[in-house]
């Protein structure tokens, strides 16, 4: 009998995922449910109808790892619930708390059966039929499955496809990774340690894979990495093609009408992809360009490996390939050694670059990386009223980047119903929302719409009557 029939037996059986931390978890929260579709998981939004939970977790700051235990609290008495009433509840950790912590995990919180990396997750049915097994044994010799593995073979080529169906119910938007990994090292992060070393899916990959989404009816693609514009991937014939080269390749696809990418660190932000952003138009102004602090010192500390006046003269070329670009960011507030004039020179970047959006960040100090053990850490208070006025700096450019659209025709792809009935929503090619009048036949579409308003957040529009050529 085959791992497929062994776990199809009881089918159709219901999974809960939830996601924590990046878009890359996003994507990946998506392929898991992917790989266990073809053994009779369907998802659901209701951790309590669910035969397994999955929680895709992210260890970037402190908070957003500790999450992890009290939502596990929380499963272990739905489990109790669902299992008074005789049914069952698997519990599986997954992510980069999983990947970092392995073992920890399972010996703080005996509920979970399985503990697996991001790496792992072409394996997820096998551990889970592995899992399984263990159900059955007395509590005192049952053993978590664990898998934190970076395996040699490529993990993408093993998981499968969304079916059809499945890709057009996720809607006009959709996330494609193309690049895992970091090696970068910044003193304060610990993704290196969580993802692994940089690696690159091949062309032929990534350019099936947008197929299939459009084919589906996806009509904007954001590539996925956590140094995207690393990105270097084999063509068939073996050589070597940056994101830049990428991007021109994907403009070929027909029905692909909008590509992004996130996230992008400044160092590789070469010409190739600088010119990609000059020629083609289907590439959006709207660049996630974190600088993390604006005060060399800091940066140098920080092991970002290039300077402020690097990152400005970065912008300046990027805007003159595409002068309208927007940029985000983010930044981290008091790290160790900061001091207020290293952070009087993060808000002088600010106020230089001129952000449409950013995030911000205060310092956590993550186990395993160098900032770990660094002296000279800033105070919390420090760091909240560094926080708070970083943000209000930020929140005031993206105040006036929305009312700078004003007045304004913007292309918007209408993704939705509106809030209000009789409404449509969507996003503009700075990635803010806009909310106009209008029928539902307008999704699914790229219309005209005049910038009238902005409300918190969102951009008010009104449709352009579509002028005959
Ligand atoms: N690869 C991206 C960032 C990925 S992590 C880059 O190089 O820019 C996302 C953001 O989390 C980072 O940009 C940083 O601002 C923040 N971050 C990472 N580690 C952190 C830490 N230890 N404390 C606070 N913020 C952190
Ligand atoms: Fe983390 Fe730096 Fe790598 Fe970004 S570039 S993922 S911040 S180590
Ligand atoms: Fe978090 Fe891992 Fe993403 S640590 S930010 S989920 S790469």
């Amino acid at each position: 009998m085959t791992e497929h029939d062994t776990l199809s037996q009881t089918a159709p059986k219901r999974v809960f995922i939830k996601t924590y931390g990046c878009q890359m978890n996003v994507y990946d929260s998506d392929r898991m449910a992917d790989a266990l579709a073809p053994h009779g998981y369907v998802p659901t939004q209701d951790a309590a109808e669910a035969d397994l939970v999955l929680l895709n977790t992210c260890h970037i700051r402190e908070k957003a790892s500790e999450k992890v235990f009290s939502e596990l609290g929380r499963l272990k008495e739905l489990q109790g619930e669902r299992r008074a009433v005789g049914a069952d509840m698997m519990i599986g950790v997954a992510g980069c708390v999983a990947q970092a912590e392995g073992e920890e995990i399972a010996r703080r919180a005996p509920v979970v059966d399985l503990v697996f990396g991001p790496q792992a997750y072409h394996r997820l049915p096998d551990m889970l039929a592995r899992a399984q097994g263990q159900r059955h044994m007395h509590p005192s010799l049952k053993k978590a499955v664990i898998d934190t593995d970076f395996p040699e073979e490529d993990k993408f080529a093993h998981l499968p496809a969304a079916k059809k169906e499945v890709t057009v119910k996720r809607g006009l938007t959709a996330f494609l990774t193309v690049q895992e990994g970091c090696d970068k090292f910044c003193s304060f992060c610990v993704v290196p340690y969580t993802r692994g070393a940089e690696v690159s899916r091949p062309v032929h990959q990534v350019l099936d894979e947008a197929r299939r989404l459009v084919d589906a009816g996806v009509r904007e693609i954001t590539l996925l990495g956590q140094n995207v514009n690393a990105y270097h991937g084999l063509d068939a014939q073996g050589r070597d093609v940056g994101l830049g080269q990428l991007a021109y390749l994907l403009a070929e696809i027909s029905g692909l009408e909008r590509l992004r990418y996130t996230t992008s660190h400044p160092r590789d932000m070469d010409d190739a992809l600088i010119a990609a952003h000059r020629d083609l138009p289907l590439l959006m102004p709207y660049l996630h360009l974190p600088v993390q602090s604006g005060s060399d010192r800091i940066l140098k500390a920080m092991n970002r490996k290039h300077t402020a006046a690097e990152y400005l003269a970065l912008i300046e070329k990027i805007k003159a390939a595409r002068p309208d670009m927007a940029l985000s960011g983010d930044f981290i507030v008091g790290f160790p050694g900061e001091t207020d004039q290293d952070f009087e020179d993060t808000l002088t970047i600010i106020r230089e670059t001129g952000y449409a959006s950013a995030y911000s960040f205060k310092y956590s100090t993550r186990p395993g990386t160098p900032g770990a053990s660094l002296g000279d850490q800033v105070p919390e208070e420090v760091k909240t009223e560094r926080l708070y006025r970083l943000q209000d700096l930020v929140n005031r450019q993206t105040t006036d980047f929305h009312a700078s659209c004003v007045g304004k025709t913007l292309p918007v792809l209408i993704e939705r119903v509106g809030r209000m009935p009789g409404q449509v929503g969507g996003r503009s090619p700075y990635l803010q929302a806009v909310h106009l009048e209008g029928s539902t036949e307008l999704i699914g579409a790229i219309h005209q719409v005049e910038i009238i308003g902005t409300s918190t957040n969102s951009l008010v529009g009104r449709l352009r009557q579509a002028v005959a050529a």
